[in-house]
């Protein structure tokens, strides 16, 4: 591992580490060296994370924090604060989705998308910052979307939130720029995760999105794990406030 990409003896914190995209970037952080607190509501899943990152070498513990509660929350990032003493690299990833049109869309659909997608990351991000803001070094990842910038039916909430995701980015990157924290958003197109899985069983949304995509595929999950690495690393310490695409193609047109 070539040094600016080394993250050994820094703590990783990644939400809704329990498996999918989250899973495959707290995997890649702990490959470059990093050790891990996997946040989640699912212990047992959290734990067979921790499980296959600690056979890696690596620091792995599982915490229950629900980015939908600010109090939990709060919880959560003490007993990291706790165990490992410091967070170093964050990564917002906890989300959900709800594909409706929108004259259908049910409110309550509306507030847990944008609760757990945007607001999550703005808590989440409350919470652990101040203390990479005193020892001024730290880095922010969010997880966007393709959809932050491009609309499709039926993501009324969805595409919403992740526009929101890439503003957020812009303003917190804004206001530490000069006190070392960089904050930088991955926008991934469609990678074979449970949150994708009613896509990925109808043919006709899977050969859509294969047929819109220039590279002609979906992402896999291991796919993730170069990008975030060089977020969190010190390859990427002059980049902040931006959202990178990581999507076959897709946003070139
Ligand atoms: N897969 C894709 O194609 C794709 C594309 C672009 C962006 N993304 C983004 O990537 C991120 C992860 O998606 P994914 O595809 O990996 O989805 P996934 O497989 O469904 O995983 C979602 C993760 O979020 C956690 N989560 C949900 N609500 C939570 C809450 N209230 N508090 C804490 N954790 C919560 C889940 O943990 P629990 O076990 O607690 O439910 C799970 O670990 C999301 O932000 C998503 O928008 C995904």
């Amino acid at each position: 591992m070539l040094d600016i990409f080394d993250l050994s003896g820094k703590v990783a914190m990644v939400t809704g580490a329990s498996r999918g995209l989250g899973e495959a970037a707290a995997k890649g952080l702990a490959k470059a060296g990093a050790d891990l607190a996997l946040c989640g509501r699912n212990a047992a899943d959290l734990e067979r994370v921790a499980g296959q990152i600690r056979d890696l070498g690596r620091q792995a513990q599982g915490f229950h924090l629900d980015v939908l509660s600010k109090t939990n929350v709060h919880e959560g990032v003490a007993s990291i604060l706790d165990h490992f003493g410091r967070v170093d690299i964050l990564v917002n990833n906890a989300g959900v989705n709800n594909r409706q049109p929108v004259l259908e869309f049910p409110e309550e659909a509306w507030d847990l998308i944008l609760a757990t997608n945007l607001k999550g990351y703005f808590l989440v991000s409350q919470a652990v910052a101040p203390q990479m803001l005193e020892r001024g070094y730290g880095k922010i990842i969010n997880m966007s979307s393709i959809l932050g910038a491009v609309g499709l039916p039926g993501q009324v909430a969805y595409a919403s939130s992740k526009g929101g995701v890439d503003q957020l980015t812009k303003v917190m990157a804004l206001e530490w720029a000069k006190l070392g924290v960089r904050v930088n958003a991955v926008a991934p197109t469609y990678f074979e995760t449970e949150l994708v899985k009613p896509l990925r069983n109808d043919p006709e949304r899977f050969n859509f999105i294969n047929e819109r995509t220039p590279m002609g595929r979906w992402g896999y999950p291991q796919e993730l794990e170069g990008l975030v690495i060089f977020l969190a690393a010190q390859a990427s310490d002059f980049i902040t406030g931006q959202t990178i695409y990581i999507d076959g193609g897709w946003t070139i047109w």
